[in-house]
């Protein structure tokens, strides 16, 4: 049996996909109401598409009949033509090797090396707010903290002796995201032949030619003299497979090192300025976290072992992506028919597995549109693998970059709430726009005032390490 089709409303071209394209957050609740955790949408041009609202069948999809699918959505296209065949996009046995050769390059150890490059970029971003207009100062802080996302990944990529070139990458990266924006706001101009003199496509084209030369110099001059470095390129260069030594083609690499540029930087930007917007409309909790980060800031710069003295400020974390998951759902493409929940799903049936829906069900959590740190307690923590709660994703396909994106965040809400306090502009209207990554439609204009922070803390040995909840790696 076939699942059943939404029925209403149905927009007169772009049929009930239109709903779920502009305001998934009102109609995906109210047809799993409706339906029973799976229902077919109408998409123009393509036919139907299947939307999961079940979490069993959502972990079926993304764990136990991962392979089954593949990621084969139009979001997808759009990365593909930015990422080429990276890890975010290739699939079966190409996926495998890859993703091989790339996971020991975000393993928590590895992560200590860049830890004070991480802690050195966020001061040096903060004392830019700073010399802004020091306090009262109201600035739109998605760009700064896009600009601080990439200057990390940049640096983690390609350590410090290229940084000339790896900021022109980062411009071009910067470039093609807005690119790509436009691209997922208006999906029919990809209908159009690529080869149209439009500076929609030529302005694309000519950031994709540079970057493309740009990173294979990087490459062929890492190559060339490979020196000492600590940096996720020299990671990527120095892996090959186990049983026949290959490592990886240039072309292979490009790929790579662009996949991480793009999936590294507005993920963790944009998750950034949702925990900014929900500390600040929520003082008690803004107060609590504070009393943390003076409390246990330690003296001289902080480092990795002190993320150990901040779990308030993981559980913060941990709930703001609840609320806000970046990534606010994921597209497969099934790839060999087979029965779900007493329906057929048939091969090239696209399926939507919105992860917002899972964060905000009734069933799982209590009051779930509150924003409340203390569910992720130690007490209270979901475990793992919870079919609730998968910010990072789920399965084979889980985000690669968990660990590098946690331990950013740390930092990052430690440094930013010891040093400012944030406050959304006077009628300034905060709203999110759900294209790849869940992102502030209107950007985010906050009034950022100086704190006066209490003395830091004498060092002393810190606590048990911190670990991942999703993973069970060690933090710090
Ligand atoms: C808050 C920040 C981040 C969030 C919320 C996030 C979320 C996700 C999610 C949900 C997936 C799975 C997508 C799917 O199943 O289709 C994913 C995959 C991935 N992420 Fe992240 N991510 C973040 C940061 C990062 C960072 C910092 C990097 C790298 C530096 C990264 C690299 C990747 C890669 C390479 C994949 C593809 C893995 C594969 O298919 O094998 N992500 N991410």
């Amino acid at each position: 049996m076939k699942p059943p089709v939404v029925d209403s409303p149905r927009h007169w071209l772009l049929g009930s996909a239109y709903y779920l394209r502009y305001d998934p957050q009102r109609w995906v609740p109210e047809w799993a109401r409706r339906y029973n955790g799976l229902f077919m949408v109408q998409v123009p041009f393509v036919g139907e598409a299947a939307v999961v609202t079940s979490p069993e069948l959502a972990r079926r999809i993304l764990v136990t009949k991962a392979s089954c699918y593949q990621k084969k959505s139009r979001s997808y296209g759009v990365l593909r033509i930015l990422m080429g065949d990276g890890l975010v996009t290739s699939e079966g046995a190409l996926w495998k090797t890859q993703r091989k050769l790339v996971q020991p390059a975000f393993h928590p150890k590895r992560l200590d090396a860049i830890f004070s490059m991480k802690v050195d970029r966020t001061l040096h971003m903060l004392d830019e707010l700073d010399e802004a207009g020091g306090s009262d100062t109201v600035v739109d802080l998605v760009q700064p903290l896009s600009r601080l996302t990439l200057d990390i990944i940049s640096r983690a990529m390609f350590s410090s002796d290229s940084q000339g070139m790896a900021r022109d990458v980062s411009d071009h990266i910067a470039t093609l995201n807005e690119w790509a924006l436009r691209a997922l706001r208006h999906p029919w101009m990809l209908l159009l032949p690529r080869k149209l003199p439009l500076p929609f496509f030529s302005d694309m084209q000519r950031s994709l030619a540079e970057l493309e030369r740009i990173v294979h110099d990087l490459i062929r001059e890492r190559r060339e003299h490979p020196g000492d470095h600590d940096d996720l390129l020299s990671m990527l260069l120095a892996a090959c497979e186990e049983d026949s030594g290959r490592g990886m083609s240039d072309a292979q690499l490009r790929d790579e090192v662009m996949t991480m540029y793009v999936a590294g930087h507005e993920t963790t930007a944009n998750a950034m300025a949702w925990i900014l917007y929900l500390v600040s409309s929520h003082p008690e909790i803004e107060k609590r976290l504070h009393d943390e980060i003076d409390a246990h800031f330690p003296e001289g710069e902080l480092r990795l072992e002190d993320l150990a003295s901040f779990p308030y400020v993981r559980q913060v974390i941990d709930e703001s992506l609840r609320l806000y998951p970046t990534i606010w759902s994921v597209g497969r493409c099934c790839t060999e028919a087979h029965e779900l929940g007493g329906y057929h799903i048939a091969e090239g049936t696209n399926v939507l597995i919105p992860t917002f829906h899972f964060h905000w069900n009734e069933e799982a959590w209590e009051n779930p549109r509150d924003f409340d740190p203390d569910r992720f307690s130690p007490e209270r923590r979901p475990p793992p693998d919870s079919p609730h709660y998968f910010p990072f994703g789920a399965g084979p396909r889980g985000c690669v970059g968990n660990h590098f994106a946690l331990q950013e965040l740390m930092i990052m809400t430690i440094l930013f709430h010891r040093r400012f306090r944030f406050r959304v502009e006077e009628g300034f209207k905060v709203e999110g726009e759900f294209l790849i990554t869940l992102r502030p439609k209107h950007g985010m204009r906050m009034v950022v005032s100086k704190r006066t922070p209490q003395a830091p803390m004498a060092r002393s040995k810190a606590a048990a390490p911190l670990t991942c909840p999703y993973s069970g790696g060690t933090l710090g």
